[in-house]
C-alpha cells in the first residue's frame, strides 16, 4: 500500500535537478524510494517504524554485498525438530493453508541459526514477501479466501514463494560504494545532522483509506519478531497487532505533524510525496512548508491506485488522483 514503485521516473526526474550527496528516506515502506537514491550514487539512510520494512530496507539499501548461498538457503529450508508451532495454532485457517504455517514455523526457526545479522534481515525480507504474495491483495485485514482468484502467486506453496523472493532478493544486491543505512524507528527520534535531501512520504489520510499499515501487514510485521515484541489483539478475527501511532493518520493532529516534521528536518532540502485526495490540502502544505523553507515548488502527476487498499475502487473515479511533489529548498 502506498508504494511509490510505479512513480519512480516522476520522483528521480525531479529529485535528480536537486544537489545532494547524503539522503533520507524518513518513511521508506518498501524501500523502492531509497533503494532508486541509491543508484543515483548519494549515501542513503532509509528509515520506517515497522520492523519488515526496516528487514526491506538492510536488505536493499543498507546491504552492498551480503548475498543468501544456496547453503544458506538449504539451511533456511531444512526440517527443524526445535521449531514451534505458533503459526499452525495461533492462525489456523486465517490466512494460509496448513502447510504453509508450517513453514513460516519451521523456517523461524532456521532463521535464528543464521549468524549474519544481513542475512536475517535477507531471509525475514523474502518470508514476508513470501507471505504477502499468497495474500490476495498482499494484505492481512480480512481472512479466509476473499479474493481468491486462482493466480499463480496464490497457488504456489510458501516455500516456493520464499524461495523465488529470495532469488529476488540476492538479485537486488548491489554496492554504489557508500555506507547506506537501515533505520528502525519513530521519524523524530532520527538526528536531523548531515542530511542534504530528506524524502519524505507519510501515510496520509483521505476520504478512501485509513492509511494504518500495522493493521493491514500485522501478520508480516509480527513475524519479523515472532510475535515476541507485539501484542496480538486476541479478540479481533485476524489476531491483528495493536497498531504502532502516528500522528500522520489522524486528522486532529495531521498539520500538527507535518510542522513539527519539517521544522525537524529544515535544514535539508525537502522532497515531499502527496495526493491531492489528502488531507491536509495542497495549499496547506505549501502554506505549512514556506514557513520552513525559502522556495516551494509543486510538481503534478496524473496517478491511478490499482493496489492494495485502494484496489476495490477501480472502476470508479475515486481512486483517478493526482500525485503531488513538493519541493522546497
Ligand atoms: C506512504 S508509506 C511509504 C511508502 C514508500 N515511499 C514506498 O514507496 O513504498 C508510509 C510509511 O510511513 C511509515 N510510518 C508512519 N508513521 C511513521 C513514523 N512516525 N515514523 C516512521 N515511520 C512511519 C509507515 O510504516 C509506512 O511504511
Amino acid at each position: 500500500m502506498g508504494s511509490k514503485r510505479v512513480l519512480l521516473p516522476f520522483i528521480l526526474h525531479n529529485i535528480e535537478k536537486l544537489n545532494f550527496s547524503r539522503a533520507l528516506d524518513a518513511f521508506s515502506g518498501s524501500a523502492c524510494v531509497a533503494y532508486a537514491l541509491k543508484n543515483t550514487g548519494a549515501e542513503v539512510h532509509a528509515n520506517d517504524f515497522l520492523r519488515f520494512a526496516f528487514h526491506t530496507a538492510k536488505a536493499t539499501v543498507e546491504n552492498n554485498t551480503t548475498k543468501l548461498t544456496d547453503e544458506d538457503i538449504a539451511l533456511l529450508l531444512r526440517r527443524n525438530p526445535r521449531a514451534k508451532t505458533f503459526i499452525q495454532d495461533k492462525f489456523n485457517a486465517l490466512y494460509f493453508e496448513p502447510a504453509d504455517n508450517q513453514f513460516l514455523d519451521n523456517l523461524w526457526a532456521n532463521l535464528e541459526r543464521l549468524r549474519s545479522p544481513m542475512k536475517r534481515s535477507l531471509a525475514l525480507a523474502a518470508a514476508c514477501r513470501a507471505a504477502m504474495k499468497k495474500r490476495p491483495r498482499g494484505i492481512f485485514t480480512f481472512t479466509g479466501k476473499k479474493g481468491w482468484d486462482g493466480r499463480e502467486d496464490l497457488r504456489l506453496s510458501m516455500q516456493d514463494q520464499f524461495i523465488r523472493a529470495a532469488t529476488l532478493f540476492n538479485h537486488a544486491v548491489f554496492s554504489n560504494k557508500k555506507r547506506n543505512k537501515a533505520i528502525w524507528g519513530d521519524v523524530f527520534e532520527i538526528d536531523p545532522k548531515g542530511y542534504d535531501l530528506v524524502y519524505i512520504d507519510t501515510p496520509y489520510i483521505s476520504p478512501f483509506s485509513d492509511c494504518d499499515y500495522t493493521r493491514r501487514y500485522h501478520f508480516v510485521e509480527g513475524y519479523c519478531t515472532y510475535w515476541k515484541e507485539a501484542e496480538i489483539l486476541e479478540s479481533t478475527s485476524t489476531k491483528k497487532i495493536r497498531s504502532y501511532q502516528t500522528d500522520f493518520s489522524s486528522k486532529n493532529h495531521a498539520i500538527e505533524a507535518f510542522n513539527r516534521l519539517f521544522e525537524h528536518f529544515r535544514k535539508a532540502k525537502l522532497v515531499v510525496s502527496y495526493s491531492s485526495t489528502g488531507i491536509p490540502s495542497k495549499e496547506q502544505m505549501v502554506k505549512i512548508l514556506k514557513q520552513y523553507k525559502r522556495s516551494v515548488t509543486v510538481q503534478e502527476i496524473a496517478h491511478r491506485y490499482h493496489h492494495g487498499n485502494h484496489r476495490h475502487k477501480v472502476g470508479d473515479n475515486n481512486n483517478a488522483v493526482n500525485e503531488y511533489l513538493f519541493i522546497a529548498v
